[in-house]
């Protein structure tokens, strides 16, 4: 999928397909040096972070076991329910790994903020966080994002995972949605 397949729907593109995958390969190249020498399990948060996770795992010379983790904190509209439910958790026993977290996007930070205690209390070796986007509302939660690919306006965003009711996940660069989508005049 691509622009041109979404007609009148896409408003704009706020960051290419090119800019991303320049953006992963960086953020791949500090990860391959910071863990330089260890075991690393990187964890995606399903289903948004599927293709971070795919570029960035095929970027990266380390290498990695992958697992994943399903939260809900979204409804299909595009407002916060506030409420953290797992509806899948890893197979992997994470005691004494290295785990880095990879999500899509941090909005409030509470998704994330949860997550990280909760995979903390399992007793890994360490876990960071690794999110290709990021909403200036992310300041308001005390978050330590180690790996961070772009800083992006408060818009609903969609696109490299990013759905709106599901849709829109398989295009390859991020963009906004015109008004009439969602239902608005
Ligand atoms: P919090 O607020 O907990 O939210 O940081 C993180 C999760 O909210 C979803 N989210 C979005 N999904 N476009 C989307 O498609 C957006 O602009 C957007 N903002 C937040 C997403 O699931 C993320 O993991
Ligand atoms: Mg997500």
């Amino acid at each position: 999928m691509d622009a041109a397949d979404m007609g009148k729907d896409l408003e704009r593109v706020l960051i290419t397909e090119e800019e991303l995958q320049a953006k992963i390969k960086e953020l791949a190249g500090r990860i391959d040096e910071d863990y330089a020498g260890e075991e690393l399990l990187i964890v995606g948060v399903l289903k948004g972070a599927v293709m971070v996770m795919a570029d960035l795992a095929r970027a990266l010379h380390l290498p990695v076991q992958m697992d994943w983790m399903a939260v809900s904190s979204y409804g299909a509209g595009t407002k916060t329910s506030g409420v953290v439910r797992v509806l899948k958790d890893l197979d992997t026993d994470i005691a004494g790994r290295h785990v880095l977290v990879v999500e899509d996007i941090i909005d409030s930070g509470l998704t994330l903020s949860w997550l990280v205690h909760n995979l903390k209390s399992r007793n890994p070796a360490s876990v960071e966080i690794c999110a290709a986007l990021r909403k200036p509302d992310a300041v308001k939660v005390p978050l330590d994002v180690k790996y961070i690919g772009f800083d992006i306006p408060n818009e609903f965003v969609i696109g490299y995972g990013l759905d709106y009711a599901e849709r829109y996940r398989n295009l390859p660069f991020i963009g906004t949605l015109a008004p009439h989508v969602y239902g608005a005049s």
